[in-house]
């Protein structure tokens, strides 16, 4: 069977993709282009409105252009959308013939393997686990230098706006020992780096479902697996962020010096109503710390404008803060109403073009930071896990990420750099990457 994967959304989805991507491989399936494909696995997000109508025309789409030609070819959706709408996607949409939620996955490769083989069939796998689901392992021989390993599934904050505890249920972190041996197969096929994926990584191990493992003790144990160079995680909480986590960045070599650090707003007043639980003072002081023991940490961010009830001054706020911080990077957006949520029911909703008008000065503002952020970057030796060749520019550049995460373009003539740590100098900054040219630093 000839398959195609889109996916949408998180980087949890992403994982989910390359889970079954792999995992319908060791079954004989092949991953193809969209036009030879018989299968289409689409990984859904929901987190906002727009995210979720592309999933429907994308249906649209490919129900014009493949089924309508041959109806033997059907759809699987999963992720957040699936988790919404379920079996209502039968009604719509008839070739979609299958839909899972994130506890489903683990299950959809001998689902797909029943549709194909009977007529008519149609499968749905939404119901939430009582324990993190342990999926089979079937990585093939080699890898790519970079991977995901999700560690929990699901959240139990309900901040105000987010519908992620309703698509993707509360809380389950996974057993440590799982992790880490996941770690080291990972390893053992060639990757040099790992990111830690959970909604809400700080408080792994604090629901009922852990080991008695904590996020820090967790780091500590994916650190030591060998030749790992780098570790990474995503996303924070920063209510939850210990101290012990905090001066895990001036401890352990391997973890990047970069941290993606969800604000939503730099008011008290919109974060007391978002449900979040923490102050701008809170946040200004992990800053602080981070910066103590990590001087070079890229901070990042994620920013929701025009939440219900946010005043011209919550706003202003906002600006000031990310200017205080000067964020290297941000995803930043227009709040809109996810059903079932608090705030879809708060009253102070500000127009779309007033929101459209925060986002810009933000985002004008955003791209100010990235600028100066790289700029200071020019003239330094760094080190790059080459991920690839450079496809935006000439055909002897590769690209690859320094410890920031920052995308480096670099000019070799060698070849079979992919999965090398190679040092470089850097020599210009881009408008959201960096150019080296290779040597310099140690290996
Ligand atoms: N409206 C706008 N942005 C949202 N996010 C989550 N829910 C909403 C919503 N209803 C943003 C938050 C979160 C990111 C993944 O998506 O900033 O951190
Ligand atoms: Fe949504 Fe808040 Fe959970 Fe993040 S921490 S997934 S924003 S509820």
């Amino acid at each position: 069977m000839r398959f195609h994967n889109m996916t949408f959304g998180c980087q949890m989805n992403v994982g989910d993709a390359d889970w079954l991507r792999f995992s319908l491989e060791a079954r004989g399936w092949q991953h193809v282009a969209e036009e030879h494909a018989q299968v289409f696995l689409l990984n859904t997000c929901s987190v906002r409105e727009k995210p979720e109508q592309k999933v429907y025309s994308l249906l649209g789409r490919l129900q014009k252009m493949y089924w309508q030609k041959d109806p033997r070819i059907f759809v699987g959706v999963g992720g957040c959308v699936a988790q919404q709408i379920g079996e209502q996607f039968w009604k719509r949409f008839p070739f979609v013939r299958l839909v899972y939620g994130t506890d489903g996955v683990p299950m959809v490769p001998q689902a797909l393997e029943r549709l194909r083989d009977t007529d008519g069939l149609r499968i749905s796998l939404l119901d939430f686990m009582e324990h993190y689901p342990e999926r089979d392992s079937s990585f093939p021989d080699r890898l790519p230098p970079q991977a995901f390993v999700n560690i929990m599934q699901g959240c139990d904050n309900f901040c105000a706006y987010c519908i992620v505890p309703f698509t993707r249920g509360r809380q389950k972190s996974r057993q440590a020992q799982a992790i880490v041996e996941e770690c080291r197969q990972l390893v053992a096929r060639g990757v040099r780096e790992i990111t830690l994926l959970g909604q809400n990584v700080n408080s792994f191990g604090l629901d009922r479902h852990g080991d008695g493992t904590g996020f820090a003790d967790l780091l500590r144990q994916v650190a030591a697996v060998d030749g790992l160079e780098r570790l990474r995680f995503t996303t924070s909480h920063p209510k939850d962020i210990a101290p012990d986590v905090i001066a895990a960045f001036g401890e352990l070599p391997e973890l990047c010096p970069q941290l993606h650090l969800p604000l939503q707003s730099g008011s008290d007043a919109v974060l007391q109503a978002m449900g979040r639980k923490y102050t701008l003072e809170k946040y200004m002081r992990i800053v602080e710390d981070l910066r103590r023991v990590c001087p070079q940490i890229a901070l990042s961010t994620d920013m929701i404008v025009g939440f219900p009830g946010e005043s011209e001054a919550d706003f202003e706020k906002t600006l000031d803060v990310m200017r205080a911080v000067g964020f290297e990077s941000s995803f930043s957006f227009k709040y809109s109403d996810r059903p079932g949520t608090r705030a879809a029911r708060l009253p102070g909703k500000i127009e779309e073009k007033e929101k459209g008008r925060r986002l810009f000065a933000l985002q004008t503002l955003q791209a100010r930071l990235t600028a100066q952020a790289l700029s200071t970057r020019v003239g330094r030796q760094e080190t790059i896990l080459v991920e690839g060749r450079s496809r935006k520019q000439s055909s002897v550049c590769w690209q690859g990420r320094d410890g920031g995460g920052r995308i480096v373009h670099c000019q070799s003539h060698e070849d079979g750099l992919v999965g090398q740590m190679l040092p470089v100098q850097i020599i210009q900054a881009n408008k959201h990457s960096l150019l080296a040219e290779a040597g310099g630093a140690p290996w």
